[in-house]
């Protein structure tokens, strides 16, 4: 018989849990066993104002239906406060999903110090001051399960978001380290990339589009990362509209030129197509191997001062 991923006797936090993705994973988490804290500030999409009516109504709707939710209205930034009302009321968490997020779309000739911070402090020092308010508690149980929301924006920029994408991107490197300094107390870290309809949204995609990215079609995939089977960890997602697929890094083979006099930067562009050549591309877990590297490239003769093929036969570059 088929069975449902469960999580009796674990505790779930989901930040921003009070509209959008937030309320699909805490709903999910509610109906299948597990504790939830439901916190939300309740605040505008650009975040102004708060207010305890949004968490409050998800917590109403998980114990609706039989599960077990309390509400906090703390800002993330508050990370301790937030962490404090899951054990005061479960006694213990398990899994932390760090997804409040807010908006302040503005070219980056435009944009206010104020848009930058505000930013920064909900994504960044939000999610930073959560996981550290849930580390002590995973460490000592040799157990804990997190994800972090990081974004289209972050991995490839977008326009008008220089603010976001930064603190998107910035939440990669952090789950990154995270993974890896979690690893040997069963922490496991992974980062999702979101597609979805919500308030967020709906001000930039056309209906008919929203209409195709339920945010409930993004839960699976925080389900599985966060569950007691899941291996992996560090990882990133891209998911959105019933498509899952993972993103990783690509090296190109590269240029090699002898570490000597002769690496100039004429020497360097004549060798150009190497570098951003992929033909040759590996899939790096880190950096690029620097003792292999030399030894590779002091077997090499010197560069000759070399001709820019974009130039040939007028400039000689060095
Ligand atoms: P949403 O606006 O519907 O939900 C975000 C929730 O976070 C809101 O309920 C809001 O009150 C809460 N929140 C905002 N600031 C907070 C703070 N300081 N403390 C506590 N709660 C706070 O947006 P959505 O779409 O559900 O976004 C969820 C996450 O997914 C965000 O991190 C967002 O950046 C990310 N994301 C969403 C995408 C999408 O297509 N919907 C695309 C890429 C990333």
């Amino acid at each position: 018989a088929p069975q449902e991923l469960r999580y009796e006797g674990q505790t779930v936090v989901v930040t921003g849990a009070g509209g959008g993705l937030g309320r699909e994973y805490a709903v999910f988490f509610g109906s299948r066993g597990a504790n939830v804290v439901v916190n939300d500030l309740g605040g505008s999409f650009k975040g102004e104002g708060k207010g305890s009516q949004a968490a409050d109504a998800v917590v109403n709707e998980i114990r609706s239906a039989g599960g077990k939710a309390v509400a906090n209205y703390d800002s993330v930034e508050n990370g301790a406060s937030i962490i404090k009302t899951a054990i005061d009321n479960f006694g213990r968490i398990d899994i932390l999903i760090n997804n409040a997020g807010i908006l302040r779309d503005v070219s980056f000739k435009n944009m206010k110090q104020q848009d930058w911070d505000l930013i920064y402090k909900v994504h960044i020092y939000g999610a930073w001051s959560c996981t550290r308010a849930a580390w002590p508690y995973f460490r000592k149980q040799k157990y804990g399960r997190v994800i972090n929301t990081a974004s289209a924006a972050g991995l490839f920029g977008s326009f008008g978001q220089t603010n976001y994408s930064a603190a998107k991107l910035a939440l990669v490197g952090f789950t990154e380290t995270l993974a890896k300094e979690g690893f040997k107390y069963n922490i496991f870290a992974n980062i999702i990339a979101p597609i979805a309809a919500s308030r967020m949204t709906e001000t930039v995609m056309p209906p008919d589009v929203l209409e195709n990215l339920k945010p409930k079609w993004i839960v699976p995939l925080v389900a599985v990362l966060t569950h007691k089977s899941n291996t992996e960890t560090g990882s990133i997602y891209e998911v959105g509209g019933g498509h899952i697929a993972k993103i990783r890094w690509e090296r190109a083979k590269g240029a090699f030129l002898k570490p000597d006099d002769s690496l100039t930067p004429g020497a360097l562009a004549a060798k150009w197509k190497d570098v951003v050549n992929f033909a040759e591309a590996e899939h790096p877990q880190g950096p690029a191997n620097a003792l292999e590297i030399l030894e590779t490239a002091q077997k090499l003769p010197p560069s000759p001062p070399a001709e820019n093929p974009d130039f040939k036969g007028k400039v000689v570059l060095i």
